[in-house]
């Protein structure tokens, strides 16, 4: 990464404002299910607190629509990181204004403010300079570490640039990028990428870019029907979506001119019904009726598959390979789960629901990495620039 990294900048005793992607789901009651999100940050922020700096920390949190929504303040966010980094974090009642401002000038070496939610403020979406000038206000300093919100052109993420006099990456950042241009761009090879997941619009793009960049292609989920379809079969009452067939096509050609295997599904579990309590059984591709669903991979499937990423030197893997949110049709998922951390590869993970699969079963250790990023890790994955990265600009 040629950006300017946080190890670069002199930090001692400077007010430095860290843009952070808090954005953790909660539950009903408001309580985080899952903080994988703050804890990512805790290098960047004991690296601060080493370094004797005054610590302002903003996010979003859910998309409140530019106006207050009590259930969306970020106060159970400070509570936590209260806990993690065992210190007293202070929480700003807002994220502009006066109170704010006279807040961040008296802090002391080694506080930590956290402020309120900056979608709380329409001009974050808006890419507002103003606002920008006024979230940054006095501090010295700005440390981009919002991996996850990269992808949005917000007043935080891209007019910020323009309000500091020293911008430079975090661990967090500099970590996704760095492991993303490993695995993508300059990878040890054979390169295996795992696609899956519903949202065939969505993957399609990703496929466009990998078919241009990997060895091998796996697609599970309902990515692999339309691939399916090109070849003459359908997948029983499972949706294929007509508008990629295309695109699809253009992808084989591609596959085969540049030698990149395309590895699909030859069995699923199919289902009477799109219910956790449907009647299932295991059906070869050319043998489901057209009245089931195709709902997993089946086990000759996660055989095929777990073989063809066997001799890999990377993997990089977005999307489930069925709704393995219910039980019955969770199995392809996780045989993938298993043959990825068993592989002798630099592994990535990331987007959607790819990491919950890995943290179910308790192996999220054993991926050599997994994003932060849902959509943003979706973007890099489609080829696409962030605009959070691509405007972090050196100032030196
Ligand atoms: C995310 O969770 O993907 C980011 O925080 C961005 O959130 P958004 O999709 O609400 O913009």
């Amino acid at each position: 990464m040629t950006k300017l990294f946080i190890k670069d900048v002199d930090l001692r005793g400077k007010k430095v404002f860290v843009r952070v992607d808090y954005n953790v789901p909660l539950d009903e009651q408001g309580n985080i299910t899952d903080d994988a999100r703050i804890r990512a940050t805790l290098p960047t922020l004991n690296y601060l607190l080493d370094e004797d700096a005054k610590i302002v920390l903003a996010s979003h949190l859910g998309r409140p629509g530019g106006k207050v929504v009590p259930g969306l303040s970020v106060r159970p966010i400070a509570k936590r990181l209260n806990r993690l980094l065992d210190k007293n974090v202070k929480l700003a009642k807002d994220c502009i204004g006066p109170e704010v401002e006279s807040q961040i000038n008296n802090l002391k070496t080694g506080d930590v403010l956290l402020l309120e939610n900056l979608r709380f403020h329409s001009e974050e979406e808006d890419n507002d300079p103003e606002f920008a000038k006024a979230l940054v206000g006095s501090c010295d300093v700005f440390i981009q570490e919002a991996f996850g919100n990269c992808h949005r052109s917000h007043a935080s993420m891209v007019s910020i640039n323009g309000a500091v006099s020293q911008a430079a990456a975090g661990f967090l950042l500099k970590k996704e990028i760095d492991y993303f241009e490993k695995a993508v761009n300059n990878p040890l090879r054979p390169l295996v990428a795992l696609v899956g997941g519903a949202k065939v619009v969505d993957k399609i793009k990703i496929i466009e870019n990998l078919v241009k960049k990997v060895d091998k292609l796996i697609i599970g989920g309902a990515m692999a029907f339309p691939f399916l379809n090109v070849h003459g079969y359908g997948v029983g009452k499972s949706k294929i979506d007509e508008t990629v067939i295309v695109k699809v096509m253009m992808i084989n050609k591609l596959a085969k001119e540049r030698g990149v295997k395309i590895y699909l599904p030859v069995d699923f579990v199919i289902a009477d019904n799109f219910d956790k309590r449907a009647e299932t059984k295991v059906a070869t591709f050319q043998e489901i009726p057209d009245d089931w669903y195709a709902l997993d991979i089946g086990p000759a499937s996660t055989k095929l598959f777990s073989e063809a990423m066997q001799n890999a030197k990377t993997i990089i893997w977005n999307g489930p390979m069925g709704a393995f949110e219910m039980d019955a049709f969770s199995r392809g998922t996780y045989a993938m789960v298993e043959s990825v951390v068993s592989a002798y590869a630099l592994t990535i993970v990331g987007g959607g629901d790819t990491d919950l699969a890995f943290h179910r079963m308790g192996e999220s250790y054993k991926v050599s990495f997994i994003s932060t990023g849902g959509g943003a890790f979706l973007e890099l994955l489609e080829g696409k620039e962030l605009p959070g990265v691509a405007t972090l600009t050196d100032k030196d």
